[in-house]
């Protein structure tokens, strides 16, 4: 909404939320998250034609187009447990806006949700009872965290989905008419309604699968001397296979790909494809393993006990340039190791310390042997091994023979992001391993 409004200065946006502390966020020099390149967008725009309140259905009267852009997190209870998208929120925003517009408004699908939510979406608002005309857009959203606002300026495309009637054709050329601002016309696509809803989950699970493929491709290089990162550039020469997205890990993270496809994987269910279900629930089978798979090889390496050993976890983050730590590796990584007794001490430059021990531990949960770093000296300080877990660029450029000089030896070092030149680090003397390097 900040890029809108920064493109569109004709455009008010007023974002309105239910929670007061998060919109006073918003509305100071603190914004409520990180993401690169944010601040000054919001700054340009805001108190000019962008603004944060708690006003909702104020909102709801004066707008023409509302963005529906609540959480659909994985349902927790009742039927599709664990894999269906929780749409209780939708829902209630749907409720919100029938009862409170009093005219003509179209309405745009932002949450990433199941195909077919439109119609719930439209029945809910036909119980208007001032006969207000509503007409229901699919505009996912593509960008990616620590490269948002990079993104949305030059998106790869904008997709808009809509009903192939003339006044659904009409609500798609308003949307289409406010990306035209700054996104070339070519790069803005319009589809009916249930293609737009599939694809977004669809566009993430073929990225999550290229992640699981190279992953369990760099199992392989691990037992056979082959070097993925080698194997990847190999392949991603290829025009038709592609160079991004072939980087890998020590499992993909982040509130979407996961969720994203297990919510794929209950649609088809629902319509009776278990076979198209199972063939990518393996994509988050292998990602699952992939994790257990790399706190498995510190224990193997380090003589089969990590037990009161310390071990730096450098970065908790699910990805570099962001603060969000939703279904990052590294709780996984930590949960490991701390089940295997080992004193676990973390480092993140962005992650708040309570944050990370709530993540691994659970919320007020302590344990002694979890603890947390202020650099990633202190973290490495006195450490058998080191665990790179979030590609950090800062982790590229650490005085590793310093580090060294201050571990017990052997002093291990396992690079779960290939981000790090490892054979400058066995000639400092490291035992390096990264993934996927036979
Ligand atoms: C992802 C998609 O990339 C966006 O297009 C989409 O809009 C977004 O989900 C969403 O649905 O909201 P995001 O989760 O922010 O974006 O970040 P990604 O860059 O996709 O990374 C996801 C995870 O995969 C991270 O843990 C990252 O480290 C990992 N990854 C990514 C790899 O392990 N290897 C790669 O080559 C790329």
């Amino acid at each position: 909404m900040a890029m809108i409004a920064l493109k569109c200065p004709d455009i008010t946006v007023t974002v309105v939320d239910m929670n007061v502390a998060r919109i006073a966020a918003w509305n100071s020099g603190q914004l409520p998250i990180f993401e690169p390149g944010l601040d000054e967008v919001v700054q340009q725009a805001r108190g000019r034609n962008l603004f944060f309140s708690t006003d909702v259905a104020g909102q709801i009267k004066k707008s023409d187009i509302i963005f529906v852009a609540v959480n659909t997190p994985t349902k927790t209870y009742g039927v599709g447990a664990g894999r269906a998208a929780d749409l209780r929120y939708i829902e209630s925003v749907a409720r919100t806006i029938a009862e409170h517009a009093d005219s003509a408004k179209i309405i745009v699908e932002k949450s990433t949700i199941p195909v077919k939510t439109a119609d719930a979406i439209k029945t809910i608002l036909a119980s208007n009872s001032r006969g207000v005309k509503f007409q229901v857009l699919s505009n996912p959203e593509f960008l990616a965290e620590g490269t948002a606002v990079k993104d949305l300026t030059n998106p790869d495309r904008v997709l808009i989905g809509g009903e192939r009637t003339p006044e659904g054709e009409q609500a798609m050329a308003t949307l289409v008419g406010v990306y035209a601002r700054w996104v070339q016309r070519d790069r803005i696509i319009t589809t009916n309604l249930w293609s737009s809803e599939l694809s977004k989950l669809v566009a993430n699970a073929f990225l999550a699968q290229r992640i699981s493929s190279i992953n369990s491709i760099s199992a392989l290089c691990e037992a056979t001397g082959a070097d993925v990162d080698e194997v990847a550039n190999a392949i991603g020469k290829d025009s038709r296979i592609g160079a991004k997205f072939l980087k890998s890990s020590v499992g993909f993270g982040g509130s979407c790909f996961q969720k994203d496809i297990l919510n794929l994987t209950y649609l088809c269910e629902s319509f009776g494809l278990p076979e198209v279900a199972a063939y990518w629930t393996s994509v988050v089978g292998i990602n699952d393993w992939q994790k257990r798979r790399f706190a498995g090889q510190i224990v193997k390496a380090l003589f089969n006990t990590v037990a009161e050993k310390k071990i730096a976890v450098l970065g908790f983050a699910f990805k570099k340039d962001t603060n969000d730590t939703r279904e990052s590796a590294a709780i996984n990584v930590c949960r490991d190791l701390l089940s295997e007794h080992a004193k676990v001490c973390v480092y993140d430059p962005k992650v708040p310390a309570d944050e990370i021990i709530a993540d691994t531990l659970g919320k007020g949960a302590q344990n002694p042997r979890l603890t947390v770093a202020k650099d990633a000296y202190e973290a490495c300080a006195g450490a058998h091994a080191i665990a790179i877990v979030t590609e950090w660029d800062e982790f590229k450029t650490l005085d590793y023979a310093k580090i060294f000089a201050g571990m017990p030896k052997p002093a291990f070092l396992f690079d779960g992001r290939n981000i790090v030149d490892l054979a400058a680090l066995r000639q400092i003397g490291f035992q390096a391993t990264g993934i996927g390097k036979g």
